[in-house]
Parts: structure tokens; sequence; C-alpha cells
């Protein structure tokens, strides 16, 4: 029989996708994810409910499992307070860490960013380029992987790290704002728009991460995974109008002065723990160099994304447009 596979945030954009190629690949599934629409939650799989910060949740769903992914993280609340995102991100870690030892887990497969390299200087980065976390997110994720890392190098448990690139692909709402403002003709630009952007296809990263089951190559490693193509923002803008059909986008406008009514805008709702309408880390996406090498993973684990840069662009239009959304 194949082996039963924890997700934590299986009915996340990430978790989602991963448990049904799990699931079309025979494994046995269980998730842990917070009460949501039963929806979101496919046929057949396994469901505890509860939060990643609940220690004996964590337990509880890491009961008689093999194998362990952690993708649980506060990623889409880019405005949440420093005690939830450390609490999500790197407590909630450790909850998944005890509960691994505690259940004599034979795998964990740890979901991080390249995010804990932050904005790269030299590119394309590697696994070893230094860290440089830019915000609290990105911070707090490094702070999970080198606890990670350290679990790894003293306990049985197989630990391995992914460091997926920017996710894009059907399920995932992040870039409908971008694709529909471009396709309006609305978009504006923001600064010189000359740092580096690279997607990474959901389905040619759960690729990489179920590579990764049961794979000694894998043990003990670390691993950025997602396309091999980036591009400059100017040219991913063309690229998403191009496959729409439209014009590309012409308007700019100079970077500093939104930072900073990004800054007010957190200053004012944070405290009020509302989401800012506008904050640094949305801003962040047109300053971040983002241009990464994914050689490692090709050469020892024989990775090898499908799905071009155009062609991921091209499918997640389309999902837009299936929803009714573009
Ligand atoms: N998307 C990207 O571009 C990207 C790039 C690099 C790395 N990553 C990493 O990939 C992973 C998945 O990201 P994603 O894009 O799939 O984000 P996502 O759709 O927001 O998925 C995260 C999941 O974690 C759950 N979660 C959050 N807080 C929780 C808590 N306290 N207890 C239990 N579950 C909780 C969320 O549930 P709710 O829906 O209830 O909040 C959601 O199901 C994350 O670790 C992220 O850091 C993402």
């Amino acid at each position: 029989m194949k082996e039963k596979i924890l997700v934590t945030g299986g009915n996340g954009f990430l978790g989602s996708h991963l448990v049904k190629e799990l699931k079309q690949q025979g494994y046995n599934v269980r998730i842990l994810a917070r009460r949501k629409g039963s929806e979101d939650v496919p046929d057949g799989t396994e469901v505890i409910w509860g939060d990643i910060r609940d220690k004996a949740i964590v337990e509880k769903a890491a009961k008689d499992v093999d194998r362990v992914i952690h993708t649980v993280s506060n990623f889409r609340h880019g405005g949440s307070d420093k005690d939830e995102a450390h609490a999500i991100n790197v407590e909630g870690t450790r909850n998944v860490i005890c509960a691994c030892r505690n259940n004599s887990v034979k795998q964990l497969v740890h979901c991080s960013t390249i995010g804990v390299h932050g904005s790269v200087k030299e590119i394309p980065a590697i696994e070893e380029t230094d860290y440089n976390p830019g915000d609290l997110y990105q911070q707090t994720k490094l702070e999970a992987e080198l606890e990670v890392r350290e679990f790894s190098r003293e306990s049985d448990v197989h630990v391995t790290v992914i460091r997926p690139i920017s996710l894009i692909g059907p399920g995932d709402k992040r870039m409908l704002k971008l694709f529909s403002m471009i396709k309006k003709n609305k978009f504006i630009k923001i600064g010189p728009c000359d740092a580096y952007f690279q997607p990474a296809y959901i389905e040619d990263v759960v690729d990489g991460f179920i590579l990764c089951l049961g794979n000694e190559k894998a043990y003990g490693e670390v691993f950025i995974i997602g396309g091999d193509e980036y591009v400059r923002l100017e040219d991913l803008f063309t690229i998403i109008a191009d496959q729409l059909g439209v014009k590309a986008p012409s308007i700019r406008i100079p970077l500093q002065p939104v930072l900073l009514m990004a800054s007010v805008c957190e200053a004012v709702c944070v405290p009020f723990g509302l989401e800012p309408p506008l904050h640094r880390r949305r801003v962040s996406f047109f300053q971040n160099n983002r241009a990464f090498s994914v050689d490692k993973v090709k050469k020892q684990l024989g990775y090898k994304p499908k799905v071009s840069l155009k062609e991921s662009i091209k499918r997640t239009i389309d999902w837009y447009e299936a929803e009714g959304w573009l």
C-alpha cells in the first residue's frame, strides 16, 4: 500500500494542487486545514480541522503518517501583525517539527520560499546565496527554515527544504489584479520595472515536491524549485498584454511616493487588525529582483519544469477567463 502523507495547509493554493496530484499517484492523503467550506477538500481526503498553532491538533494530524509536507503560512496576509506571523510561520513550524519527532515520521518536506534571499543582487541566485529577508513574512519564513534545518542535523527524521519561486497557475488569485488591470488598460507601472521576475508554474512545483518524497538524494537538502526562465518586469507586462491581446501598459509613476503611501496605510490599518489596502510587500513586487537557478534540483533529482513562462501565463489567463474573472 502507498504511504500516507500529511499536507498541512492542504486546502491552500499549493496544498490543494499537491493533494490532487498525490491522490492521483495513489498516496493516502490527510490534510490539516483551518475550517473553511467543505468544497475545498477533495473527495476521499482525510481532514483534521484545526490551527497550526494548536500543538495537540498538529500532533493528532501527524499520527500514523509516513511523511509530512508542511505548506502552512500566513502568506496571503501582507499586513498581519508581527505576533501572528511569528506564531503561524515559526511556532507553527515548531509544532510540526515536534509532531514529526514524536510520531517517528520518516520525512518532513518543509515549504520555505525564495523570499529568504529577499531581493537578490547577483543573478541567478542559488541555494547558497546569502539570506536577505526583506519583510516580516520573509523574516519569519527564514526563522522557520533555520529551525527545520537545525532539526535535520539532530534528528532521525529526514528533512528536505524546498524554496519555491513565485507560484502561478489555476487556483491562485494573487496575479488576477495585475492581469485584470493590464486587460482594462488601467495598469500603472511603478518605478523603472527593471527587476527580474520568475514564475513557477504550480504543476511543475508540485512535481518537484513529489520528487523529494522517499528520495534519499533529497534528504538533508535544500532545493530552489520553479520554472527556469526569468524576465524583467517590463517584459513580463508586455508578455501578459500579448497573451491577453491588448496593448502593453505605458503609464509609469515613481516608486518613492507609493512606498510612502503604503507605509501610511500599514501604520493606520495594522494596529486595528485591518488588512491595509496597500502595503509595502505589495509594492515590493516592483522592486524585488527574483531570478534563480534550478540547476541543483535538476541535476540531483532529475527535476524538469515542463511549462514555459509564456505558457504558464497563458494557462493562468485561461483559468481566470473560465472562472469569469477576466
Ligand atoms: N504563492 C507563492 O508565490 C509562494 C512562493 C514561495 C513560497 N510559497 C510558500 O508556499 C506555501 C503555500 O503558499 P500558498 O501560495 O499556497 O498560500 P495559501 O494559498 O495562502 O496557502 C496557505 C495555507 O495555509 C493555511 N493556514 C494559514 N494559517 C494557518 C493556521 N494558523 N493554521 C492552519 N492553516 C493555516 C491557509 O488556510 P486559510 O486559507 O484558512 O488561511 C492556507 O490553506 C507557503 O508556505 C508559502 O510560504 C508560496
